[in-house]
This record gives C-alpha cells, sequence and structure tokens, in this order.
C-alpha cells in the first residue's frame, strides 16, 4: 500500500480513454489499494487510476458510507437530474456547478472478479458519474456551469 503521485489538470495522462482491465492481477489488486489509500490522504470522496497516471477503467469511491472499488464499470441506468458544486483532486482548490443524473445503476467488477451491480443516489450519483467521466478523459472542468470559483478548505473533491 503506497500513496501515488496526483496528476494535475494540464497533465495530458487525464485527457485519455482508459483501457479495460482484462485480467485482475496483484498489480491490480496492489493499484486498488494505492488508489484508496492516496484518496483517504488527500480528503477525497472518490479516485480515478487515471489520476494517479495508470490509463485503466478504475476508480474508487467513498463518499463516507464505506470504500466502493470498481473494475469497469458500466452505467446501466441513470435518472433524474442534480446541480451542486464539485471538486477534484486534480484540480486542487477550484469547485464549479455541475447538473448530474441523481440516480445511477452501475455495473462492475469487484476485485474478486465478480459482477457487482452498485446503485447511487445524490452525492454517489455524482461521484459515481464524475469519476466514470475521468476514464473518458472528461473533468468537471468541460462540464461546469459558469464560473470555476476557489474552493473552501471542507469542500469534498474526487
Ligand atoms: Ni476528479
Amino acid at each position: 500500500m503506497a500513496i501515488r503521485m496526483v496528476r494535475e489538470q494540464n497533465e495530458p495522462i487525464l485527457r485519455k480513454k482508459c483501457k479495460e482491465v482484462k485480467e485482475i492481477t496483484p498489480k491490480i489488486t496492489e493499484l486498488l489499494d494505492d488508489l484508496a489509500d492516496t484518496m483517504y490522504e488527500s480528503n477525497g470522496v472518490g479516485l480515478a487510476a487515471p489520476q494517479v497516471g495508470m490509463l485503466k477503467r478504475i476508480v474508487v469511491i467513498d463518499i463516507g458510507e464505506g470504500l466502493f472499488e470498481f473494475i469497469n464499470p458500466v452505467i446501466l441506468e441513470s435518472s433524474g437530474s442534480q446541480t451542486g458544486n464539485e471538486g477534484c483532486l486534480s484540480v486542487p482548490g477550484k469547485m464549479g456547478q455541475v447538473t448530474r443524473p441523481n440516480y445511477v445503476k452501475v455495473q462492475a467488477l469487484n476485485r474478486d472478479g465478480e459482477t457487482v451491480i452498485i446503485e447511487g443516489e445524490e452525492l454517489m450519483a455524482r461521484a459515481i458519474c464524475h469519476e466514470l467521466d475521468h476514464l473518458e478523459g472528461i473533468l468537471y472542468t468541460d462540464l461546469v456551469e459558469g464560473e470555476l470559483m476557489d474552493a473552501e478548505e471542507e469542500e469534498e473533491e474526487e
């Protein structure tokens, strides 16, 4: 387990599309562990593999309800809408308003290679959409409505 360096906004790797994980090797489970360590160390609620320089379809999320690990996640359903502030560990000190679905249903693999279905509402739905966007090279700053603002200290970042 280790803390990895979080890549910032101007780094080209954050703009690339991530590759599907074909096999869950020890390197992949180590990456999952390191993503969680790095997210908690940075007080984030989510982190995606490209944010630590790995172009793999892997994200971790913990909005305060326990750790969720997603390998090769796909959104199966989404509904409703919510508009609120978002931040990102790759865009430190900033936040901005983004509209997201209020509900999403995701299929992914867990670290044992089992298919799992995860549903999220409100902040969980927002975090899932934000992190899955990272796998496509999309940052929330692409979607922000109005101005990017300076974040307050206690804002959650993803
Ligand atoms: Ni982010």
